[in-house]
């Protein structure tokens, strides 16, 4: 049987073994997919040892994004430009191809709830390794703008500057942007420790959406906010299914249905 993992430390609370599961019953495919724990100093040797057991392909969690990202032979240039690999592919000449699956997730969960980029106004929270990761497939959709907005305001100024050549975005910290956005993407780790980026209260325009990258069991403090100041409410246990599905895709050649996996999730949190 050919074999997949996702690679976290820690791990075990991973849903892609779940997910991975779902995918391979619906398209019958023959395939394990487990958690595997790598040391935090030890990750090229983790996939090489899972390459020795029969390993195909993996995902790749945090802390281990730079780490996958610096030992592959071949990079997708998504991956390039989003300075991370979340999804690794054995070659059939036994090299190493990386590739980032967590951008292309995020604009088909945006898709399949119907939320409209092109020509609008996107607000960006965050500027670090997840953001990078989501700018590339946003600029795609030709939103009229992305704005992105962070604590430490050189990051976000930096991080824009490494994406105009792809369309019209700009960077600063929270006192730097003016006006009202229709999608509002918080991609930072703020949720985490139930912190609240400083944002204005008038901040969607009408029939806006409020996105988090972050889930749980509650809606975070982010979406807590959102709501009552009139934004439809989104978190990332949609963006999480659209990656696994990329991935699965890019293993195996066959795109997996998400919309009941989507639904198996959601009643797990529970
Ligand atoms: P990730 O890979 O999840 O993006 P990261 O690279 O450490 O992790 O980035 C975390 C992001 O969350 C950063 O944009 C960080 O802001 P700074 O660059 O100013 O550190 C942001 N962040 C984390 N905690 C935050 C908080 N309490 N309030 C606002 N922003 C926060």
């Amino acid at each position: 049987t050919d074999r997949y993992c996702v690679f976290g430390n820690p791990v075990k609370h991973s849903k892609s073994p779940q997910i991975h599961a779902e995918f391979a019953h619906q398209t019958q495919q023959a395939l394990e997919y487990t958690a595997e724990e790598a040391p935090v100093d030890g990750f090229a040797g983790a996939w090489r040892a899972f390459i020795d057991v029969g390993g195909r392909g993996a995902n790749v969690t945090v802390p281990f994004k730079g780490d996958a990202f610096a030992l592959c032979d071949i990079l997708s240039h998504r991956a390039r430009r989003a300075g991370a690999v979340n999804t690794l592919i054995l070659g059939s000449n036994g090299r190493t191809y990386g590739d980032t699956t967590d951008g292309i997730g995020l604009v088909r969960d945006l898709a399949y709830h119907r939320v409209a980029l092109a020509d609008k106004r996107i607000l960006v929270v965050g500027a670090g390794g997840a953001v990078r990761g989501i700018l590339e497939p946003l600029l795609a959709e030709q939103p009229c703008e992305i704005v992105v907005v962070n604590r430490t305001a050189g990051k976000a100024e930096q991080l824009a500057s490494d994406f105009t050549d792809l369309g019209p975005v700009t960077g600063g910290g929270f006192d730097t942007f003016d006006g009202t956005f229709d999608v509002v993407i918080n991609g930072t780790s703020a949720s985490l420790s139930g912190d609240l980026p400083p944002l204005p209260d008038t901040l969607f325009n009408t029939n806006a959406w409020a996105y988090d990258m972050m889930y749980g069991t509650e809606p975070t403090v982010f979406l807590q906010w959102a709501g009552p100041r009139g934004a439809k409410l989104l978190d990332g246990l949609g963006m999480l299914v659209e990656q696994a599905a990329e991935s699965f895709f890019l293993w195996r050649n066959v795109r997996p249905e998400t919309a009941s996996v989507r639904e198996m999730l959601r009643q797990s949190l529970n």
